[in-house]
């Protein structure tokens, strides 16, 4: 469903596609509530542009590399969804029961700072994201492979309206389109490469480049949030972050959620670059180049796709 929602402290109204059942307006509107300080760090991104991903490594850093503090505590409990609807505390037991999650780890250090992680587009942030009280880091993903994770999680997540049947073809000019929840990929990274241009306070990561070379990610993710590792704690960390490591750790794989319908597929799909190639025929790898070109120009923000 698609609804008029006015912005925070403005008078206009964006449009919006909401998952009614885990997201609503008056949640968002009650963020403003929070004050953001500088002990918190915000992951804001697109869906399945490495959030999850992120999620840990940030994690791993706020609990200064110590791994048993990330395998003992659920990560929903050590990076908060921030605009997940309070009602939906029941998805979060069954879940949690079910699956006999009981985080363990009571007597663990705690965090040196709180992460957290929001997939707003940037003009519904909370206030005091946006005047910069706290860091924010942008988790951004090629579009096209972007697309086909977007795909199979809207197929497989109940809340998101779509059919199982869905295909490919059908999935792709809704994308193209920008008529997801979320709405226009375009926007939403534009809008968040613009903010965190010359801005210390924010940073922009891309999903191929934690790939490509995660360790050399790590160093910099850990002076932008302010805790710094050793190089075998960082070892550590740069191996249970894996995907293959995250895959089997239940704290982290999001398995059992009852809103997915696994059968579908899992959470943890394929965490690979270039997997768009086995989906987009040539048309609709043209057409969207063209897209792509005329969205992109001049923005000065470049992908790589394999
Ligand atoms: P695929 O569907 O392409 O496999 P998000 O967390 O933003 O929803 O993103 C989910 C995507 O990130 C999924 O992509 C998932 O497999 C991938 N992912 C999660 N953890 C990963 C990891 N450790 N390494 C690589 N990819 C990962």
């Amino acid at each position: 469903q698609k609804y008029l929602f006015r912005i925070p402290h403005s008078n206009e109204f964006a449009d919006y596609v909401w998952p009614g059942m885990i997201v609503n307006p008056e949640k968002i509107i009650s963020l403003n509530e929070i004050e953001f300080g500088p002990d918190d760090v915000v992951i804001a991104s697109y869906p399945k542009s490495g959030t999850t991903w992120a999620s840990e490594v940030l994690s791993a850093i706020a609990h200064e590399g110590n791994i048993d503090a990330l395998k003992s505590i659920r990560m929903d409990e050590r990076v908060p969804w921030i605009e997940l609807d309070d009602k939906a505390w029941w998805i979060k037991f069954f879940y949690v029961w079910k699956n006999k999650m009981f985080s363990t780890g009571v007597d663990v250090r705690p965090a040196k700072k709180r992460i957290c992680f929001t997939h707003l587009p940037l003009e519904l942030l909370p206030t005091s994201i946006l005047e910069g009280k706290c860091k924010l880091l942008y988790v951004a993903r090629n579009p096209k492979d972007q697309a086909v994770s977007y795909f199979h999680f809207h197929r497989m997540a109940r809340f998101l309206g779509l059919q199982t049947h869905t295909t490919w073809d059908e999935f792709f000019p809704l994308f193209c389109s920008g008529y997801l929840y979320c709405g226009s990929w375009f926007e939403h990274v534009l809008s968040y490469w613009k903010f965190t241009q010359n801005n210390p306070m924010a940073k922009f990561i891309c999903y191929e480049d934690m790939k490509r070379d995660l360790m050399g990610e790590m160093e910099s993710l850990e002076q932008f949030v302010g805790v710094p590792l050793s190089i075998e704690q960082r070892i550590n960390v740069v191996k249970h972050c894996s995907f293959d490591s995250m895959k089997d750790n239940k704290m982290t794989n999001r398995n059992g959620v009852m809103l997915f319908n696994e059968k579908i597929c899992k959470f943890m799909r394929k965490g690979i670059v270039g997997d768009w190639k086995n989906y987009f025929t040539v048309t609709q790898s043209e057409a969207f180049d063209e897209l792509y070109k005329k969205k992109m120009e001049g923005s000065g923000l470049q992908f790589e796709f394999e």
